[in-house]
Order: structure tokens, then C-alpha cells, then sequence
């Protein structure tokens, strides 16, 4: 990794100088010290709770058995220290989290495990002074933080503060430093784009940190939810190597998931562009390839080594992802016989029929994954082509890319088959089954296993049917609604070019997900039911849904490369493609830095989609074409160039600044706003060096 950065021609400046863009939206705090931000409830006598707030003065004191429950306002994660002033003998003060605000109480936290709740944290109170919770009970997912006082006697509490311990490679006054950003004229979209890119924030971790999973197959909950009571836990297995994990969920189950990076790197990308984290968290995946048989395990240390077809090849889809959002080809060089060997293992599961025949069960925790299932098959074609595109960056013997290529076509044209159901235009799961599922059917689009334009639409036009009230069921799932499957649904609309489908579902889906009074407001949550109860399919336990999972910001990805249409097409984007969809929203300012340089695109759109006006810049020295279907006129670059888009199309375009100018429309002044901002951010970008060199 640090070759790679420094290779990047820009000057290592002490400070940040300037402020990341519409940095009003973004959620990170400005330092490490945290205080409440509101009172929430208070039982029993409790004066002064309210002082401890925002700026503290004063203090709160407990008087006989009482708690307090406070706010954070959004979703955080740390260490709780109490000051406490004074107190009489023999005091106790319990803690206990909760996401969501479902779950506040003084029997204990919400939960991690499989049964029951967290237990409470005592403080036993013997003196003044500053009582500090133990690192291992760090709390990696919380918006409410209750105060509980279970003794006769007072007990006068001067300040609560939490330490902060997200993004622990990053200084504390720069965790708002973005590289990216997203604004439109709907500001509900403004803020689910936001949402998403601090999810992943939240979800990365100090790796020395992560989930012990004590409790992993050892308590069972029954259908009704029976509480076994409360639960011991901590957080103190070490996951990765290096500073900072990238972890499914800030709560739980803080370990490396393959999957679920599969969603959450691309927000990362455009976002904070924090891609050691990718590094680490990847590494720690292939140290456990078996040297073998070549497989991956479903999910990092300390979690069992188990075999999922979809979640071996995700880690070999997330080498293919760093390396094109990077452009570090020695990484994939380092890599390459490990992935090779990968892949290998998933090919050996091709049978007679032409396709892959799943042997595990284990998925994103859907039911009924085994056989010739086409959400698997969907994502080993997508695999095998993301292996002929790095095999050729690394120039690898031709022999063995065609006899990749024969073999994605064979799976490809098996697929088609035998899993395709014509009349109701979409994929079945398997040949012994009717079921349509979510994941498989927007997988096949994803992938480009679905063979035609007519297909695709008409999955699209499926799936979209389907929704409900709160977004996209999964069929597959038991109608749970999976914000991770619909992260791929949203891609699905694009390449079946329903950009409209895709905005309403971010809308119903994510404006659900965010401003739910159950909800964070500032994360989004693992999974619920499809009449909008916090209640997901897999799990028997409700309190223990994570409120913070990387596996569900797909439209943060999505809104920069599909919306903005910014499409990186090979290493960091030395090519790409400017392509905006606005799909109905009629202003979008998107943008994001790689190692190549800067990428950004401002679209001015109709409501019926047709794009008025556009500004786009990408890195000098790179190349890329310009699609804007339906749109006659010319690119004009800063220095006066001009091309003819032709066909709605312009190729061969040089990388630089330029400005839609649409036939008939008169020559219009440029302003100095995208040399300007584009220099910000490469401050900004250059303060981020520093702080990880
Ligand atoms: C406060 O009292 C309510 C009602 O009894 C209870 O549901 C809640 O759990 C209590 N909160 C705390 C933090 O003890
Ligand atoms: C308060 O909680 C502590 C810790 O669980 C316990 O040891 C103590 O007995 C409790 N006191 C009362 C009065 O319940
Ligand atoms: C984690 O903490 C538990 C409980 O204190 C302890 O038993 C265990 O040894 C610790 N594990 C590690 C890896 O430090
Ligand atoms: C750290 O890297 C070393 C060397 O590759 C490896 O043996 C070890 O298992 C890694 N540890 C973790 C937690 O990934
Ligand atoms: C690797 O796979 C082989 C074959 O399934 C198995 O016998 C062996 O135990 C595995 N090795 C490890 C370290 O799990
Ligand atoms: C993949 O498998 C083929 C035969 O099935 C073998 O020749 C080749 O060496 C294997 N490659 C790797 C990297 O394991
Ligand atoms: C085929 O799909 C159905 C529906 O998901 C599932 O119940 C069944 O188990 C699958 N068949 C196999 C062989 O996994
Ligand atoms: C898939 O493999 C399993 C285990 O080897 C086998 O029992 C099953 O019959 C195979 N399924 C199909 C559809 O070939
Ligand atoms: C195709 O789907 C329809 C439902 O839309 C169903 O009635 C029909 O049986 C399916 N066809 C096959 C061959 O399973
Ligand atoms: C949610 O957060 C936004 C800022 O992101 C704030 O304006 C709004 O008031 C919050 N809504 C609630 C219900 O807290
Ligand atoms: C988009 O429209 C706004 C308001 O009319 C205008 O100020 C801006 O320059 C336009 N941007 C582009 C790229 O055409
Ligand atoms: C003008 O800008 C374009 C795009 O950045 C570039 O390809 C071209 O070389 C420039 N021409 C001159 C004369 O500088």
C-alpha cells in the first residue's frame, strides 16, 4: 500500500486548509470527546440531568433507584468515561446502549448475540474521580446511553463523556475530511448519501477490538423471542493486521464479512476513499485461504472456517474492486496465485448441467441456497469476467483467460435454459423451484448473465412490482426486506435504464431506513420485515439487528457512479465513462478522488431525464467517452476544444474540464469554480496522505 501512495504527485501539506465539500451534511463528529446531546427519559428523581449536555455545567444527581437515558442524536461508538463529583457509600451506576430506541432499558443493552440482551455495566462507586468502562467493553453501535442508579443514597455525576474510536487511523479533528461528495435538489437523497458514508465509518474498527463471539452457537432463542436474560460480552479479538478493519456492523458482528464489503467499498470509494482499510480487511480474508483446495472462508477471524459459494467469490470480487479503485497492480500481483487457486476451487463445482452446484447453505442469510442457484452462478459468471479483465492487466497467458471465457459462456447460456421463466420474465432459483428471488434475479443484471435488453427490463419492471410500503422484499428471505439485495436491485435498474425505479426505491427504502423514529437517523440498518417491523427473517432475537451495517448503503456508491455517472473502467480510472442518469432528480454536484486524480460531474436534468447541462472533469492524461443518449451538441474544454457528440456520444475524450454546450445553445462564459474546488479537495486529499504515511 505505501509504494502505491507514494507514488501520487501531490504535496504532503502539515494541516487541512479546507473544508470538504457541503461538509454541512457530513455526520462524523469533530472530535474524539463526545457529549449527550439531549435528555431522552429520565425514571425516578434525577436533577440537573440536562446539564450534562452538549456544552456540561453543572451536574446531575441521582437520588435513590432512577436512571437516565440520553441522546446522542446520531449513531456512535466508544468509550463512556463518568465524572463522578460526589457520592455517598457503597453507590452503583449501571450502563446500558441501545441503537435503536426500541430497546432502551435498565435490564441491559441490546443485544450481539443469537439469545438475550447485553449485560448492563456496573460501576461500583467508591470515591470521586473518573470511572473509565475497560476497552474490551467498548460499544461499537449506540445512539442512547442510560444511566442507571440502583441503591438507596445519591450519587452526583459531573460530566459523561464518550470517546470516540471510529476510524482510528485518522486524527480526531479530521474524521469530517471526505474526498467525495453528493448533492442534489432533493435533500432526502442528500442525506441517505451522507447516512451511507458515515454507516461505514462507524463500521470501521480498531482491529485489536473486534467481536469475541463468545456466545456463536452456544445460546438459542425460540421463534417467540424468550429472553435467556442477560448476556456477558466484549470486544476483544484481534480480526486483521494493520490499524484499521472494515467490519460488516458497528455493533455486531464487528468482523470481516467478504459480502458485505462487496456493497460497503464502493460508499468507502466515494467517500473517504480510505483504502488501507480495504487492504487490511482483505488481507486478513486470503490469510485464510485454505492452501489446498483454495477456499475462502465465509467471514474473517475468529469466525468458524465454513465454505459459502457466494462469499468465497465475494473476496475474490473485492481484489478485482481495490485494484480498480486503485489502480495498485502490485497488490493484484501479490495476490494473483491465491486468486487463481480461488477461482479454481468455484469452477470445480461446475457440473454436466453447465452451471455451479452449491453445496453450502450459507449465504447473506436468505433460505434455500444450494443446487444450480442463479444468484450463485450470476455472481461466478460476474467473477470469471472480473478475472479476464485483471488477467489482462497482468498479462497472463491467453490459454488460461479463453478457457475462463468458455467457461462463463457456458454458464451464461445454461443459466439462461434453464432458469429463465419467459412468462414471468424472471429467473426461477433453481430448476426444482418457482421462486423468483431478489437477489438472483437483480445478480443476473448486475452480472450481465441475463443475455438481452428485454430481459433485463423486464426483471426490473418485476422487482420494482414487488415493493411495498418499506422497499424491496426478498422472496428468498421470507419477504424480509434486505438492504443489502436491494443495494444490487439499485444497480439492476440502472443497467436495465430505469434510473426512476432506482430513485424511488433509494427514496421508499432509505428514507424509510433513515428517519424512522426507531431508527438512528445517521445509519442504516441491517435488515427488517416487510411490513416495516424491526424484525429480520434470520434472526429469532429483534435487539440484536444491527442499526449500522456497510452492507446497506448501496445508494451512496450508486448515486456518484450511477446517477452522476462517473464509471471508472480501468485502474483508478486511467479510462472511464461519464454517463449521467438523473432518473427525475433535476441537479446533481457529485465528485471523488482516486490515486489518478480528481472525477467530478454536475448535470442539470429535466424531470423526464433529459440532461440540460453538464460540467464534468476527470484527470489530465487520462481517457474516456461521454454518453448522454437523446443529446445533440459539443464538449468544450477549458483551453476552447471542442468535440461533437455524435449520437449522444463523444469518444476518445481527453481527460480535463469540460462543459456541455447543446446545440443551439449560445456560447456561455466559464467561471472559475471548477479549478477552484477541484484544488480543495486536493488539499484535502493531501492532508489524508499525511495523516496515513
Ligand atoms: C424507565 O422506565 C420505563 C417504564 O418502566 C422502562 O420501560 C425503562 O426501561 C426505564 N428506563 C431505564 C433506563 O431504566
Ligand atoms: C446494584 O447493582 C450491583 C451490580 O449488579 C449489585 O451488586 C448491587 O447489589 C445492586 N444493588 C441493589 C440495591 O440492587
Ligand atoms: C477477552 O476478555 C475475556 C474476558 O475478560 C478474557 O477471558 C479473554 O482472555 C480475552 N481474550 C483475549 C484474546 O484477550
Ligand atoms: C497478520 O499477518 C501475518 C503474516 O501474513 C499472518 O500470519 C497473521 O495471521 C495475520 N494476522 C491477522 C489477524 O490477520
Ligand atoms: C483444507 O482443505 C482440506 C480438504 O478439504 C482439509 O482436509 C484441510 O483440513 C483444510 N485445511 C485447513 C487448514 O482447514
Ligand atoms: C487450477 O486447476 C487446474 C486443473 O483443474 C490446474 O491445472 C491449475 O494449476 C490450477 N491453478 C491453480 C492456481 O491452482
Ligand atoms: C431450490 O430453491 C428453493 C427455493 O429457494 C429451495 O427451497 C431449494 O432448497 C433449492 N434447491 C436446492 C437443491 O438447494
Ligand atoms: C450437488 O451436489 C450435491 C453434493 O455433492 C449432490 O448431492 C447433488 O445431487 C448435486 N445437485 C445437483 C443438482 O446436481
Ligand atoms: C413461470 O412463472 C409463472 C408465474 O408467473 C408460473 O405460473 C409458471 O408455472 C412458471 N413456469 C414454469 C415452467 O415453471
Ligand atoms: C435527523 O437528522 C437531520 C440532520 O441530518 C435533522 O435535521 C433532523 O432534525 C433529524 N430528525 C430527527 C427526527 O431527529
Ligand atoms: C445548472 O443549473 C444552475 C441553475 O440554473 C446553473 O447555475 C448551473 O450553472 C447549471 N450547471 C450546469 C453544469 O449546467
Ligand atoms: C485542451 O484540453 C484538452 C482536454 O483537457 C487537451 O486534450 C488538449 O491537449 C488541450 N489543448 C491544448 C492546445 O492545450
Amino acid at each position: 500500500m505505501a509504494p502505491m501512495l507514494r507514488s501520487i504527485a501531490l504535496p504532503l501539506l502539515p494541516t487541512i486548509v479546507s473544508a470538504a465539500r457541503y461538509e454541512e451534511y457530513i455526520l462524523a463528529p469533530s472530535s474524539r470527546t463526545l457529549h449527550p446531546a439531549a435528555v431522552y427519559n429520565i425514571n425516578g428523581t434525577v436533577t440537573g440531568a440536562a446539564s450534562l449536555t452538549e456544552n456540561p455545567s453543572g451536574s446531575a444527581t441521582f437520588q435513590g433507584p432512577s436512571a437516565v437515558t440520553y441522546d446522542f442524536g446520531i449513531n456512535i461508538a466508544g468509550i463512556v468515561s463518568l465524572q463522578l463529583a460526589s457520592a455517598d457509600a457503597d453507590q452503583y451506576i449501571g450502563l446500558t446502549y441501545s441503537e435503536s430506541s426500541l430497546w432502551i432499558s435498565g435490564e441491559g443493552s441490546d443485544a450481539t448475540a443469537d439469545a438475550g440482551i447485553d449485560e448492563t455495566l456496573w460501576f461500583h462507586i467508591t470515591e470521586p474521580g473518573t470511572y473509565t468502562v475497560d476497552r474490551k467493553h467498548e460499544r461499537g453501535g449506540f445512539r442512547y446511553l442510560s444511566l442507571i442508579h440502583n441503591t438507596t443514597g445519591s450519587v452526583e455525576v459531573g460530566e459523561v463523556t464518550v470517546h470516540y474510536t471510529p476510524m482510528p487511523h485518522w486524527d480526531g479533528d479530521q474524521l469530517k475530511a471526505y474526498t467525495g461528495w453528493f448533492h442534489c435538489n432533493d435533500e432526502l437523497v442528500n442525506r441517505i448519501w451522507y447516512a451511507g458514508a458515515y454507516t461505514n465509518q462507524i463500521c470501521t474498527i480498531d482491529p485489536n477490538w473486534g467481536n469475541s463471539l463468545i456466545h456463536l452457537g452456544e445460546i438459542e432463542s425460540d421463534q417467540e423471542g424468550d429472553r435467556v436474560g442477560t448476556v456477558t460480552w466484549y470486544n476483544n479479538f484481534t480480526i486483521t493486521n494493520g490499524s484499521s478493519a472494515l467490519v460488516d456492523g458497528a455493533k455486531r458482528d464487528r468482523i470481516v464479512w467478504p459480502g458485505d464489503m462487496a456493497i460497503a467499498v464502493p460508499t468507502l470509494t466515494v467517500s473517504t476513499y480510505d483504502l488501507i482499510t480495504v487492504v487490511n480487511s482483505l488481507d486478513s480474508l486470503f490469510d485464510l485461504q485454505n492452501s489446498t483446495t483454495g477456499q475462502l472462508p465465509y467471514a474473517g477471524r475468529p469466525f468458524p472456517l465454513l465454505y459459502s459459494a457466494t462469499y468465497h467469490l465475494y473476496s475474490l470480487i473485492g481484489v478485482a474492486d481495490y485494484y480498480l479503485y486503485s489502480g495498485d497492480v502490485d497488490y493484484l500481483q501479490g495476490k494473483w496465485s491465491q486468486w487463481n487457486a480461488g477461482l479454481n476451487f468455484s469452477l470445480s463445482f461446475i457440473d454436466n448441467s453447465g452451471m455451479m452446484n452449491v453445496t453450502s447453505p450459507n449465504d447473506w442469510l436468505r433460505f434455500g441456497m444450494g443446487g444450480h442457484n442463479i444468484e450463485a452462478n450470476s455472481i461466478l459468471y460476474y467473477t470469471i469476467n472480473q478475472g479476464i479483465m485483471l488477467g489482462g492487466v497482468l498479462n497472463e497467458d491467453a490459454s488460461l483467460l479463453n478457457g475462463w471465457a468458455r467457461q462463463a459462456a457456458t454458464i451464461r447460456e445454461s443459466a439462461n435454459r434453464l432458469l429463465w421463466n419467459e412468462t414471468a420474465g424472471m429467473y426461477h432459483d433453481n430448476e426444482t423451484t418457482t421462486l423468483m428471488p431478489q437477489d438472483g434475479n437483480s445478480w443476473a443484471v448486475v452480472s450481465n448473465l441475463a443475455d438481452t435488453d428485454e430481459k433485463k427490463a423486464a426483471i426490473s419492471a418485476g422487482l420494482a412490482a414487488r415493493w411495498g410500503p418499506y422497499g424491496a422484499p426478498a422472496p428468498e428471505a421470507d419477504d424480509a426486506v434486505s438492504p443489502f439485495i436491494s443495494g444490487f436491485e439499485l444497480q439492476a435498474h440502472f443497467l436495465a435504464g430505469d434510473a426512476s425505479a432506482a430513485l424511488e426505491l433509494v427514496r421508499l427504502q432509505w428514507g424509510f431506513m433513515l428517519d424512522d423514529p426507531r431508527m438512528t437517523n445517521s445509519t442504516f440498518i441491517e435488515g427488517y420485515a416487510a411490513d416495516g417491523e424491526l424484525h429480520y427473517a434470520p434472526y429469532t432475537n429483534d435487539p440484536r439487528v444491527s442499526h449500522a451495517h456497510g452492507w446497506a448503503t448501496g445508494p451512496t456508491g450508486t448515486l456518484v457512479f450511477e446517477f452522476g455517472g462517473i464509471h471508472l473502467l480501468s485502474a483508478a480510472g486511467q479510462t472511464w465513462e461519464i454517463a449521467p442518469a438523473l432518473g427525475g432528480l433535476t441537479a446533481v454536484d457529485t465528485g471523488f478522488e482516486t490515486t489518478v486524480g480528481l472525477f467530478s460531474s454536475q448535470v442539470n436534468a429535466s424531470t423526464d431525464g433529459t440532461v440540460t447541462g453538464m460540467k464534468f472533469v476527470t484527470p489530465a492524461g487520462t481517457m474516456g467517452s461521454v454518453r448522454l443518449p437523446g443529446v445533440s451538441g459539443q464538449l468544450m474544454s477549458e483551453n476552447g476544444t471542442m468535440v461533437s457528440l455524435v449520437g449522444g456520444m463523444a469518444r476518445n475524450v481527453s481527460g480535463g474540464t469540460w462543459t456541455l454546450r447543446p446545440a443551439g445553445a449560445p456560447v456561455q462564459a466559464e467561471g472559475k469554480a471548477a479549478s477552484g474546488t477541484s484544488m480543495s479537495v486536493l488539499v484535502i486529499a493531501a492532508g489524508i496522505l499525511a495523516l496515513m504515511l
